[in-house]
């Protein structure tokens, strides 16, 4: 997805820039570019198709553009092709505007057309542009930037994130934003704006988070907020708590990688402020056992991976809450006329808390009485800022497009919410409860003693990566965990995958296993286990190579019938998704590793969805 960083200061801004740009790579874009601005050459724009290397060489690191303000874009293509001319910064038609943006623009055509009939000449095919030659058009009217600015956000409709500067501001940067994330940043020799922490982290944690209509004036040592009526704002700062080591591959060949290694540490990092005294605590959340009384339904909404965490609640909720839970996908949800009202609990689950179909399915839910509660892991971000309640991962930033460490925090959070949903409401008993609290808290230490020794998954991804068609078949929570097994191999291996239920093999998918095609049979629910076993048993006898994932416990059984077997130790039945995944993630790592793919930027996909 696109990024957006700006920098005016006392520090040459180009290779601030490009630093910036680089550390956004990870949300993937398909070209790039930076405006500078400075007294003797005035804006400088340099913008190319492609990686940022081919920008940092074309700019000499930033070293030909010279001046301590300027902006810079990577770009996720939406209106017009990915080229050189489409790229951001954008320039205004007299060269005095240069303009970066995320986000669409749902009214541009309109708006150009408009400006087509006054003598505008448009460069690009892109909705960006029409910003920036808008802002010109406005700006010739009043010649006052602000003023100009607070016109152009009344006109356009859509989402955005603006960076901008003006000739005539020589000292000036100008952000705006509306539904799409942007951050001020307070550095020591300057101040900073961004799409996203990472990219200025190693400047500062000294951040505001922007809120929908706001605009804001940086210079080098001040930083002017307004709302949508250019009244002033005092807003709260927050403090960025983790370290830029944390968004670096510290010696792992990939981000992904590292951030499977990291999970034990992640889920440590979520689950101990919630357990007190043998107790779950969400501190965070104000339910009381009379509202949880009233709840007819709860829904979880979410995309992804996210939504395969929802599909694994759905089952463990429902066993633990005796409550009906439907679990949603946001971009259908949002579209279908739900039945939501003021007895639904929402519960949206976004590791970005940006995915502009979970906002507006959240959006959506409150329209209609509903409360609602965050599962994020971007503090302050949109979601997380909207939703009635909001319980935060603590996964850390998680910079590999393919999500794992912020997976298994969702997973283990949702598992903690059930419990205390649960206890609130009577429906588990106090023997259950200890026990799944117990093995939540060794969940970290189990699943740290399997990637200790994982050597075999390896060798069954060297085994098996050259198949071209792969099924995930499971029961219930096994069922749930393939999706997600199944949807990281495909996003990163390029290998058609499809998860089914077991039983549903029979009625149709069945016809598609012939002699060698190899079928990952997830067989860790214990409660259907011997059901799994059948249907292991019926793909082999048709020709299929099977590769199982079994608990300790189900190991001989297991490797009776399958060809190869992947064995993770034994937890509550509940919990068993989360060590159960943990080798589906390094399959697909590993497989992606033979088949040479891009692993932390596979191709088409961004980190996160902030377009429709
Ligand atoms: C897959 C993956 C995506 C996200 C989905 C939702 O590895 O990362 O499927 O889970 O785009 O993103 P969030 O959780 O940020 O709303």
């Amino acid at each position: 997805m696109c990024g957006i960083i700006g920098f005016v200061g006392c520090e040459e801004a180009a290779p601030i820039l490009l630093d910036g740009l680089e550390r956004m790579e990870y949300r993937g874009y398909d070209s790039a570019g930076i405006a500078v601005r400075s007294e003797t050459k005035g804006l400088q724009v340099k913008k190319c198709k492609g990686r940022l290397k081919v920008l940092s060489e074309l700019t000499h690191g930033g070293a030909d553009l010279e001046g301590t303000l300027g902006i810079g874009h990577t770009r996720w293509a939406t209106h017009g092709e990915p080229n050189d001319i489409n790229a951001h910064p954008h320039i205004s038609e007299n060269g005095q505007i240069a303009l970066v943006h995320n986000g669409i623009i749902e009214n541009y055509l309109e708006i150009k057309e408009h400006l087509m009939k006054l003598g505008v000449t448009f460069t690009s095919d892109t909705d960006s542009e029409v910003v920036a030659q808008l802002l010109e058009f406005h700006y010739n009217e009043c010649h006052n930037m602000l003023e100009a600015v607070g016109r152009v956000l009344r006109r356009i409709e859509g989402s955005y994130a603006l960076g901008i500067v003006c000739s005539d501001y020589p000292n000036a940067l100008i952000a705006a934003r509306k539904d799409s994330p942007l951050i001020i940043g307070y550095g020591e020799n300057g101040n900073f704006i961004a799409s996203d922490v990472t990219a200025i982290i190693k400047h500062t944690r000294d951040v505001v988070y922007m809120g929908d209509g706001e605009i804001a004036v940086l210079t080098a040592d001040s930083v002017d907020v307004f709302d949508d009526e250019m009244v002033p704002l005092e807003k709260k700062h927050s403090t960025v708590d983790w370290d830029v080591s944390a968004a670096e591959k510290g010696g792992y060949a990939h981000f992904m990688f590292k951030e499977i290694m990291e999970q034990p540490e992640a889920i440590r990092k979520t689950i101990s402020p919630r357990i007190r005294e043998g107790r779950v605590v969400l501190d965070d959340v104000s339910v009381t056992a009379e509202y949880v009384q009233d709840i007819s339904r709860i829904f979880i909404i979410a995309c992804g991976s996210s939504y395969h965490v929802g599909m694994v609640s759905k089952y463990n909720w429902e066993r633990l809450l005796r409550r009906p839970v439907q679990v949603d996908l946001a971009s259908e949800f949002r579209y279908s006329d739900p039945l939501v009202d003021e007895h639904s609990l929402v519960v949206v689950i976004s590791q970005s808390g940006e995915t502009l179909d979970t906002m507006a399915a959240m959006r959506e839910a409150k329209r209609r009485g509903a409360r609602t509660l965050a599962i994020v892991n971007v503090v302050g971000s949109s979601i997380a800022r909207e939703a009635d309640d909001v319980l935060y991962t603590w996964a850390g930033p998680e910079i590999a497009v393919a999500t794992t460490k912020a997976y298994s925090t969702q997973l283990v959070l949702m598992d903690l919410i059930g419990l205390y949903l649960a206890d609130l409401l009577g429906t588990v008993e106090k023997s259950e409860y200890d026990d799944i609290l117990v093995e939540v808290q060794a969940l970290p230490e189990k699943m740290q003693s399997f990637l200790d020794h994982f050597e075999d998954v390896q060798y069954f991804a060297s085994r098996y990566f050259n198949h071209n068609s792969i099924f995930f078949i499971g029961r219930n929570l096994d069922y749930a965990m393939g999706l997600e097994g199944s949807l990281k191999l495909k996003e990163i291996s390029y290998i058609h995958s499809e998860a089914y239920a077991s039983g549903e093999l029979k009625h149709g998918t069945i016809s598609l296993i012939e002699p060698g095609t190899l079928v990952v049979a997830l067989g860790t629910y214990a409660a259907l286990f011997d059901k799994a076993m059948s249907n292991v048993v019926e793909v082999k006898a048709r020709g299929a190579e099977v590769l199982a994932v079994t608990t300790k416990s189900f190991q001989e059984k297991m490797e009776k019938t399958a060809d190869s077997t992947i064995v993770v130790p034994d937890t509550h039945p509940i919990l068993q998704p989360s060590l159960g995944v943990v080798p589906l993630q390094l399959f697909a790592y590993y497989v992606a590793l033979q088949r040479g793919c891009d692993i932390d930027k596979p191709r088409n996909l961004a980190k996160s969805v902030t377009v429709e």
